[in-house]
């Protein structure tokens, strides 16, 4: 008899959310998944778009996202951390400027029990368990890539040599060491290709159009190749090398890696030579993943986006078809 006065009392309840919310469960599970993300900073094309992404796919979640910009600053990253552990967000994500220095913040999330996910970049922490799962690029294979196309192009004249400059990304970030191990690695031992300078640019035009000014100031025209660790540099470069009467993409190749608009705009108007792809827009996938986390569901350590490499023969054609 108890019974069933529960259950018709339950079923009157349940038809009356029914009334109002349109069906049950949701209407119970309906609190919004809320995750703080600690992203890097504006610094370029690519970031951007990855914003956007990751805002966009938030909205379209019915996810609350709370978005912290770090300006390029570790310390904004772990003064953001320490605020959405005090909130306690469900999740933590973030692109961790830098590779090292994060064991005691993320201690401090896991002592919270808020599960950590890495974007973009990777950390270097002795605990692995400090973090639940990494969704991003292999910077490695994107600087591979790059130096095989060069190692390509270089069998087309086979007495030349190529002097390299290379342009980096900030200092003591995975981008920027892993780019700059992938090329070396391809090109170690290749007596015809060689890095005669090497400085950051800290990811931004700005500071490559000045690094780049830097170098053809104490190498002239012994520069024969510019690799750049990402578009918006080797966009800022062939600023310099035209402000020194020099041709981009001819006199100079230019060599760069994340397939934005800007680059492939410069590949159509011959200034460029090739983009190796990063894909920024991994917002949505972000979202599922930190949906499964948040249902204890099992997710890999390790996420790779797909990536491509776009030579500037396919420019004009792929360029419709980019979406960053
Ligand atoms: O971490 C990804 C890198 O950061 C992108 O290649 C670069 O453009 C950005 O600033």
């Amino acid at each position: 008899m108890t019974c069933n006065r529960r259950t018709v009392l339950k079923a009157g309840v349940a038809a009356a959310i029914v009334a109002t919310f349109g069906s049950v469960g949701p209407a119970f599970a309906a609190k919004p998944l809320v995750i703080g993300f600690s992203q890097v900073g504006a610094e370029s094309e690519w970031r951007t778009a990855n914003t956007v992404s990751i805002k966009d796919a938030a909205k379209k979640d019915g996810i609350t996202l709370k978005f912290a910009d770090a300006q390029q600053r570790q310390e904004n990253q772990v003064k953001a951390i320490r605020s959405f552990i005090a909130q306690r967000v469900d999740i933590i994500a973030f692109s961790p400027v830098v590779e090292s220095g994060w064991d005691t913040v993320l201690r401090e999330a896991k002592a919270a029990k808020i599960p950590v996910i890495l974007t973009d970049r990777a950390v270097n922490v002795t605990d692995p368990s400090l973090y639940v799962t990494f969704i991003g690029s292999d910077f490695i294979e994107e600087g591979r890539l790059a130096a095989r196309w060069l190692l390509e192009r270089a069998k087309k004249t086979p007495d030349a040599t190529f002097n390299i400059v290379e342009l980096q990304g900030t200092v003591g970030s995975a981008p920027a060491i892993d780019r700059q191990k992938g090329f070396a690695e391809i090109i170690a031992g290749n007596p015809k290709l060689k890095i005669i300078r090497s400085q950051t640019g800290d990811f931004t035009r700005t500071k490559g159009k000045e690094v780049m000014e830097a170098f053809l100031k104490a190498e002239g025209k012994k520069i024969n190749v510019l690799y750049a660790h990402n578009d918006d540099m080797a966009i800022g470069a062939i600023q310099a090398i035209e402000e020194a009467g020099m041709k981009p993409g001819k006199d100079i190749l230019v060599i760069s890696i994340d397939g934005v608009r800007g680059a492939f705009q410069a590949m159509v108007a011959g200034k460029m030579n090739v983009t190796v792809e990063c894909n920024p827009l991994f917002g949505p996938q972000l979202m599922q993943i930190a949906r499964d986390v948040a249902a204890n569901k099992p997710v890999p350590k390790r996420i790779t986006v797909q990536e491509g490499v776009f030579p500037a023969e396919v420019a004009a054609k792929e360029f419709p078809n980019r979406k960053y």
